[in-house]
């Protein structure tokens, strides 16, 4: 008589064990296929002219956002920049400019020579350059890729042996490791001797870190470079500067820490922005000279 009990009763296990991971899929697997939808989307959409426009405006907002964050490490290079330019004085040559957010740290009077890959940072540049006054005198704007500057085929470009310093902010991360040190190896070729290349840029946590694992899987699952525009933030960017083959390189690695009112935004960006913290961190900023 217990026997058909018990089967009875077996036979509900079994369901609700059946419905609970039908559930549990759906759950799981919904997010996910909604990051590969956007991730295959954004992926096909970011060689079009209107995503390079539309991340251009971003790039600046996400920099003015996190530049209360970064302003002791900026404002450290720019100083050492001005001392700099006191001993080897030239043009400096800023890669990868973006809206020209710098514009603001550098030593009165700076020549400056811009350079970027997107078009569409020129007219947000202009803009800023205004409000910049007599502190930069813009020489040129190249719309270039850092890995080649050179003056081949009548284009226009950087004279080898030609700047006093090249100034490098968060720009390093949006390459993989072979263009940067082609970058590397552009810097080093347009500086004269003796000039410096001034860098800030976000790093590869501690080894074996749930931070470090967390920057591995989330950028070679392509979601970070998706999201950001190519940006990764497991870079060993400091080994490929010391591999580069500079004269003497100068950096310190440092945790930036922010509170809520060092974020210049709104409380969602900001949540935004301090979510994102915890992923590009460590920070190096330092010269290397030639
Ligand atoms: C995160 S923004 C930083 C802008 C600026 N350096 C700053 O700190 O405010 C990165 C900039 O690097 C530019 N960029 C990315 N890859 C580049 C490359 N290969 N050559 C030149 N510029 C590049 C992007 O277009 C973008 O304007």
């Amino acid at each position: 008589m217990r026997a058909p009990l018990r089967s009875h009763s077996a036979l509900h296990i079994k369901m609700l064990s059946e419905y609970l991971s039908a559930f549990l899929s759906i759950v799981f697997s919904i997010p996910s296929l909604v990051i590969i939808f956007l991730v295959i989307v954004i992926r096909i959409a970011v060689s079009t002219a209107w995503y390079k426009k539309f991340f251009a405006k971003m790039e600046s907002k996400s920099v003015q956002l996190m530049k209360g964050i970064m302003a002791p490490l900026k404002q450290k290079i720019f100083v050492e920049l001005g001392q700099h330019l006191k001993e080897v004085e030239g043009d400096v040559l800023e890669i990868g400019i973006g809206a020209g957010e710098n514009f603001d740290l550098y030593p009165e009077a700076t020549s400056l020579i811009a350079v970027d890959s997107n078009p569409h940072v020129e007219e947000l540049l202009m803009e800023n350059l205004k409000k910049a006054g007599e502190r930069v005198h813009l020489k040129k704007f190249m719309l270039a890729s850092a890995e080649d500057m050179s003056c081949s085929l009548g284009k226009p470009g950087v004279e080898d042996n030609s700047v006093a310093a090249v100034v490098c902010t968060m720009v390093l991360c949006s390459l993989t490791d072979e263009q940067t040190m082609k970058t590397l190896a552009e810097v080093k070729r347009v500086l004269m001797p003796g000039g410096r290349f001034f860098f800030l840029e976000h790093v590869a946590g501690k080894p074996w870190t749930l931070r470090y694992f967390t920057q591995h899987l989330l950028t070679r699952l392509l979601i970070f470079p998706t999201f950001l525009n190519g940006c990764r933030c497991n870079k060993e960017t400091l080994t490929r500067i010391r591999e580069a083959g500079f004269k003497t390189v100068q950096a310190e690695k440092q945790w930036v820490k922010g509170s809520s009112e060092a974020f210049l935004g709104s409380w969602d960006t900001v949540l935004l922005a301090r979510s994102l913290l915890a992923l590009i961190n460590p920070v190096i900023a330092g010269f290397a000279e030639k």
